[in-house]
């Protein structure tokens, strides 16, 4: 398990590679959930204080952009595509019953820390929309009912 104590030493060596300007704010965000998975409140508060930001300015920016999670992802990662080919084959339509099944909204994490749901952007695999991935397999030509049946098996 990892210490506060581990967890301050990885973090202040993501944050010394970047100077302390605030353009810096997103690739560091980046870097360091890259490592943790998730913005922890410690990383928030520790990026905020490098570039001399409020930690208040931090969440502004990190919660504008849906790739940054703010708790630690679930056993499964259900991720959900809402890039354009997928809207339009109504990718919405299967966030949404997913969303209702699991009774999380993306971004979350279920309270027994089973599934996380995410929104994303492009998996690149536009062919097949709209698209699912849990864990590290896709999904294509998804609906709501397939992807529900997806998540029986999980539970
Ligand atoms: S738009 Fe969904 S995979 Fe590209």
């Amino acid at each position: 398990m990892t210490t506060t104590e581990d967890l301050t030493t990885s973090l202040r060596t993501i944050l010394d590679k970047y100077d302390t300007s605030r353009d810096n704010l997103i690739p560091l965000l980046q870097e360091i959930q890259e490592h943790l998975d998730y913005l922890a409140p410690e990383a928030i508060s520790m990026a905020a204080e490098h570039l001399d930001l409020s930690e208040n300015d931090v969440y502004g920016v990190a919660t504008f952009y849906a790739q940054f999670r703010f708790h630690p992802p679930g056993r499964h990662r259900i991720k959900i595509c809402q890039g354009t080919a997928c809207h339009v084959r109504g990718g919405g339509m299967v966030l949404d019953a997913i969303s209702r099944k699991i009774g999380i909204v993306p971004g979350e994490t279920t309270p027994d820390g089973n599934i996380s749901l995410e929104r994303v952007a492009c998996f690149g695999s536009c062919a097949l929309p709209p698209v699912m991935v849990v864990d590290d397999t896709v999904y294509g030509r998804m609906t709501p009912r397939k992807s529900e049946k997806l998540i029986e098996e999980l539970e």
